[in-house]
């Protein structure tokens, strides 16, 4: 059997394949918000019974949370010793502002570029249900082609990845046995270029903190308290200019504890990279690089632990205008955690800043929504090798080891609790807008994802 033959059936059946990704795309599945969860559990089901259809044994599995996705391919005759786990979710972000979008978030569509290029637009094409079903689509192609897959495998669907992950580290404890396998591939990153595939071989940690600054015990009028009354939108203002100095770097006692220098060998090979910060930058509106000063845009993105501001929340904040002095102020603060950065010790670190800068009559109150430590994947991992050979084989050209300055909390989870090395292969690009307005997927992404995908599971 050649894998030639799987690879035609994928460029035959692209059209079916896209049309059950549009059904899944159709399903609004906002893990964070609590409207979502019929359609969370919907999109759940929708693929449990896709993966059924395939001979997968296929079960949505209920957590506090949004429920998971479990399947099996049997793999009857196949070397259970050759099993490997799938990671994806079927989760997306909130589509707001609804108005900047150019069409119904949850109404996938194809768009054609004047070049005749194609693009998939809609919430989650590429994060991350366009890049799960690539992986899916390879699977059915094997299994229409040969019968069979070619190594057993495991598949978890994961549905609360854009809202923290709460229930993943017990259900990973309660089923360990259950998904343990010799590697771990997850499909949720990206590549380098539109024609250079990538294996992402570190990714930033995430610690997140809300805080509520507590002032007079009711809104006041401003015009009768204010210069007497003190503002908490102040108090926070003040707190959050503090956490950077002029050149941008973190100002929380310790913060860079657990942080080195990027390798003088891994800081030249990224030099070597053709990477235009303008472009990156152009791409978004910007031109200015706002991070550490002396660093380069992709060592602060790869390499430098940061702390974000993500929402601000004080007073009236509606149409019009209202003069009031609030009783409370609030905002929400991630931190992106580098090499052996503690996400405990930072949160009790930035709780102590906080505090610090709390006056006497005022209190302030703290949320955790989760934290999780950086990543580096070790270099010689045999199944690295195999991503590495099988995506040359599909893009035709050797794909680059990069940094990743996004998180994905189960990987870590995977290493810890399973004892399984993880290979990061994705297909999306920077200017997919996930998170954003008109999120988009490549048509060549999905694609070519499918095949590296068949290609992979047939060298494994
Ligand atoms: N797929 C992303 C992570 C990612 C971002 C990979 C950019 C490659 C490039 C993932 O879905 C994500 O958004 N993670 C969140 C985690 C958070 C919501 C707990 C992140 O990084 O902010
Ligand atoms: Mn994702
Ligand atoms: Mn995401």
């Amino acid at each position: 059997m050649s894998i030639d033959a799987v690879l035609a059936r994928i460029d035959r059946d692209l059209d079916q394949s896209l049309e059950r990704l549009f059904a899944l795309l159709r399903i609004p599945s906002i893990s964070t918000d609590p409207a979502y969860r019929e359609p969370c559990r919907e999109a759940a089901q929708l693929l449990v019974d896709e993966l059924n259809g395939l001979g997968f044994q296929a079960s949505v599995r209920p957590t506090d949370g949004q429920p998971m996705v479990v399947a099996h391919y049997p793999g009857e005759g196949l070397d259970p010793d050759k099993r490997v786990l799938f990671y994806g979710h079927y989760d997306v972000q909130p589509v707001d502002p609804l108005e900047l979008w150019d069409s119904d978030p949850f109404e996938p569509r194809i768009v054609t570029r004047e070049d005749g290029s194609k693009m998939i637009v809609a919430r989650g094409a590429a994060d991350d249900k366009g890049q799960l079903m690539t992986f899916v689509e390879a699977a059915r192609a094997w299994i229409a082609e040969t019968g069979s897959l070619p190594v057993p495998v495991t598949i978890l669907f994961e549905g609360e990845e854009e809202s923290g992950s709460p229930s993943l580290a017990p259900f990973l404890n309660a089923h360990a046995d259950e998904l343990k396998a010799g590697a771990a591939l997850v499909c949720d990153t990206g590549m380098w270029d539109k024609d250079t595939p990538a294996i992402s071989v570190s990714l930033r940690g995430l610690v997140t903190q809300e805080f509520t600054v507590t002032a007079a015990d009711k809104d006041l009028h401003s015009g009768l308290f204010g210069g007497a009354a003190r503002n908490p939108n102040h108090v926070l203002a003040r707190i959050i200019a503090d956490l950077h100095d002029a050149d941008g770097r973190v100002q929380i006692p310790g913060f860079y504890e657990g942080v080195a220098e990027t390798p003088a060998d891994v800081r030249a090979q990224w030099d070597g990279l053709e990477f235009s910060e303008e472009e990156f930058l152009g791409q978004v509106g910007l031109k200015l690089p706002a991070g550490e000063r002396g660093r380069s845009v992709l060592e602060q993105i790869w390499a430098r632990p940061t702390v974000e501001v993500n929402g601000m929340i004080g007073g009236y904040t509606g149409a019009g205008f209202k003069t009031v002095i609030p009783s409370q102020a609030s905002a929400k603060v991630s931190f992106r955690l580098v090499g052996e950065q503690d996400p405990q010790a930072l949160m009790e670190a930035f709780q102590a800043f906080v505090r610090a800068r709390i006056p006497e009559d005022c209190t302030v109150s703290f949320t955790n929504h989760g934290a999780s430590p950086a990543l580096r994947i070790p270099l010689d991992s045999p199944i690295l090798k195999t991503g590495r050979e099988a995506l040359e084989a599909e893009w035709d050209t050797e794909p680059l080891m990069i940094g990743m300055g996004g998180s994905i909390p189960i990987v870590g989870a995977f290493k810890t609790k399973l004892g399984m090395d993880t290979l990061l292969v994705g297909f999306g690009l920077d200017d997919d807008r996930i998170h954003s307005p008109n999120e988009k997927y490549e048509m060549s992404s999905f694609h070519k994802g499918m095949r590296s995908w068949a290609r992979m599971l047939g060298m494994m």
